[in-house]
């Protein structure tokens, strides 16, 4: 058994706001500077992907220089990659599944691990290992909202942050859900428009998915 999963420090950064920002950065500045339009838009937190080769050196200058955001790693696929983004300064971590060596990177680790799981059996196994707060990817892909409202009767302790095709279109859909405490998404951080500078249209979509009901 490995150690249970801190739930009280993840739930306070997945209920600051109804949608994670998820994103894939080509240099530190500029996370730098979609934080700062993120915050501008009343969102509290930004999942930086480990995607890019600039992701590490992304999270540890928002952490040094966006005070206001928390920052937490993203597409964490080894114990390697957790550990380099926990010394980065990653303050929550994401995971797309869940393997036994990742889960043991996290133990111990004050950054909380959120893990994906979508199957019964593989939320069973989540379980069993103290991981109660799960991402749920690729959500639209794996059944989205009529498949986690089928979930819910069995697995009722388990809330979820879906992700994955989600967008404004659907996003109120999943919001809607009791086992949903917040969605992940990358339409709030196009990359067309992040690449273009235009951070004043980050704002104004942050600002439309900060005003959505959780
Ligand atoms: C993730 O890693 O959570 C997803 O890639 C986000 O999915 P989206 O790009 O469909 O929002």
């Amino acid at each position: 058994m490995t150690m249970p999963q801190d739930k009280t420090t993840l739930l306070k950064v997945l209920q600051a706001q109804p949608v994670m920002p998820v994103v894939a950065v080509a240099s530190a500045s500029e996370a730098v500077n979609l934080s700062r339009a993120l915050v501008a838009g009343g969102l509290k937190a930004i999942e930086i992907t480990l995607r890019t080769s600039a992701a590490l050196e992304a999270i540890r200058a928002v952490a040094a220089e966006v005070p206001e955001i928390v920052v937490g790693a993203g597409t964490i696929l080894t114990p390697k990659q957790f550990d380099d983004a926990e010394e980065a300064g990653a303050k929550f971590v994401v995971s797309p599944g869940a393997t036994m060596e990742v889960l043991d990177a996290a133990k111990g680790s004050p950054a909380p691990l959120l893990p994906g799981a979508a199957t019964p059996s593989e939320l069973m196994a989540m379980i069993e290992e103290g991981y109660e707060v799960l991402k749920f990817f690729p959500a639209e892909q794996l059944g989205g909202v009529p498949y986690l409202k089928s979930l819910a009767p069995v697995f009722q302790n388990i809330t979820f942050c879906p992700t994955g095709g989600i967008s404004m279109a659907n996003v109120r859909d999943y919001l809607a859900l009791p086992n949903v405490v917040c969605v992940g998404g990358s339409w709030v951080a196009p990359k067309d428009t992040v690449s273009a500078g235009r951070f004043d249209e980050v704002t104004r979509l942050a600002a439309e998915a900060a005003a959505l009901t959780a």
